[in-house]
């Protein structure tokens, strides 16, 4: 579709910048404060799990045959939790540690145990010289920061409307034994929202990697994160390993953050027999046990998958209207300009926004001027680099629909004056 600005002769384009721009004032005095920038749940989200703050008193069972939450012991989670955690990604529980409240904790303790111990009793990463980590891209910038902390170079690959090009992703796995890892978020992707298509996990889980020392760092966080009743289906990838007859590939990460209080709730990783005792291994160097009371809590609360399903359809009622307001804004304001593209997921926690090439940055910081503050600019890409500078990451769920509304009102005007002013920088 063809960019209206670039359409327009000067005169009609100098005419819809002024107009803009006069749209843009009005804004900026009225001192809006809002903020599209956070990807977390409403208070009336984490009201939902307030019932759950009941279930822990002085009179509940704390330990019992097998399990105690009132002391030292179960290392890798109570084993109800385990069954809980198996259950939500579809795995078997004896290849699953439940520890501590954050995925990205244990995301962090894996790749540091690589760089510094070694995989699979191969030689530590720090000692391999310059080791590499693929990237999909737009993806969460706080993967992309754990890798670069170690100084291992992170490599961008495109993401396509299935998943991460895989044709790229084997190529690079297979051929390159520098590469040690790729970040991925199979379901609900932050921030495309996309979930990966059967052929993709399949592709995943039949990679033959050159490294004998590569994972993929499968962060399962939207799993059960539907919007709507008819979820996404994701393929889940230790049985298309089975089926493909590879082993010791995959971790898969997943937590409560986003069930019921974010920071304070229970998260867990999945992998091989072998994986999982290495895992148990390290970890148990850190600490004695993990933190056993927020697991109970957590089983006592959402029981089984059952539970979580019917818990995530209360969020999901509260959700939906935020994005739907979103895709009927930016449809109303942008949509059939041939200026922007953006995704429409039907779950997770973000919407991934692209304007005109160059554009990304002038719309966040005009955005700011404006008085709504959206994810930096080039946060999607490792190291802050968007190659076109088009991208941006909306997070709908946390203002309140009213907010969210004049936030959006705020973007159409910021992504058509920047567009405009792009059209018309050609033509000087
Ligand atoms: C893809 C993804 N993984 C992990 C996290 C953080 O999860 P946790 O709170 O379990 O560390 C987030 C939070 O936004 C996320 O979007």
């Amino acid at each position: 579709m063809a960019n209206v600005y670039e359409a327009m002769d000067v005169p009609q384009l100098d005419a819809a910048i002024t107009e803009l721009k006069e749209q843009a004032a009005r804004y900026r005095e009225a001192h809006l404060s809002l903020d599209m920038a956070r990807g977390k749940p409403t208070h009336e989200q984490t009201e939902l799990s307030r019932p759950m703050l009941d279930l822990l008193n002085s009179r509940t069972e704390l330990s019992g045959d097998g399990w105690a939450a009132d002391n030292y012991g179960c290392p890798v989670g109570l084993p109800q939790a385990r069954r809980l955690a198996a259950e939500i990604i579809g795995v078997d529980p004896t290849n699953v540690i439940v520890c501590g409240s954050s995925s990205l904790h244990l995301m962090h303790d894996l790749v540091c145990h690589g760089f510094t111990c070694g995989v699979a009793g191969h030689e530590p990463w720090y000692k391999q010289g310059q080791v590499k980590w693929l990237c999909p891209s737009p993806g969460y910038d706080r993967h992309f920061r754990v890798t670069a902390h170690y100084g291992i170079k992170n490599i961008p690959i495109a993401m396509q409307s299935d998943g991460p090009d895989m044709d790229e992703v084997a190529r690079l796995v297979e051929t390159d034994p520098s590469v040690k890892g790729i970040w991925c978020v199979p379901k609900y992707a932050n921030p495309s929202g996309i979930t990966y298509s059967d052929d993709v996990v399949r592709r995943f889980a039949s990679l033959r990697p050159a490294a004998p020392d590569f994972r993929i760092y499968w962060d399962n966080a939207y799993v059960v994160h539907d919007i709507y009743d008819e979820g996404d289906q994701l393929l889940e990838i230790f049985s298309a390993m089975r089926e493909a007859g590879t082993d010791d590939l995959v971790y898969e990460f997943a937590s409560t953050s986003k069930i019921t209080f974010p920071g304070s709730g229970m998260s867990w990783v999945a992998g091989s027999p072998s994986d999982i005792a290495e895992a148990r291994a390290a970890f148990g160097v850190e600490q004695v046990c993990p933190e056993k009371m927020t697991e109970l809590a957590h089983v006592l609360f959402l029981k089984n998958l059952d539970g979580v399903r019917a818990h995530m359809k209360k969020h999901a009622a509260i959700v939906r209207p935020h994005f739907e307001l979103v895709e009927k804004k930016l449809e109303e304001g942008l949509g059939g300009l041939g200026i922007a593209h953006w995704s429409h997921p039907h779950g997770g926690y973000f919407i991934s926004f692209d304007g005109p090439a160059g554009s990304a940055r002038r719309i966040v910081s005009l955005m700011a001027e404006l008085g709504v503050k959206l994810t930096p600019a080039g946060a999607t890409w490792p190291y802050g680099e968007d190659p076109h500078d088009t991208n941006i990451r909306i997070a709908p769920t946390y203002p309140t629909l009213e907010d969210l509304g004049k936030a959006l009102d705020v973007f159409v005007v910021a992504v058509k004056l920047v567009a405009a002013m792009l059209a018309r920088k050609t033509r000087s």
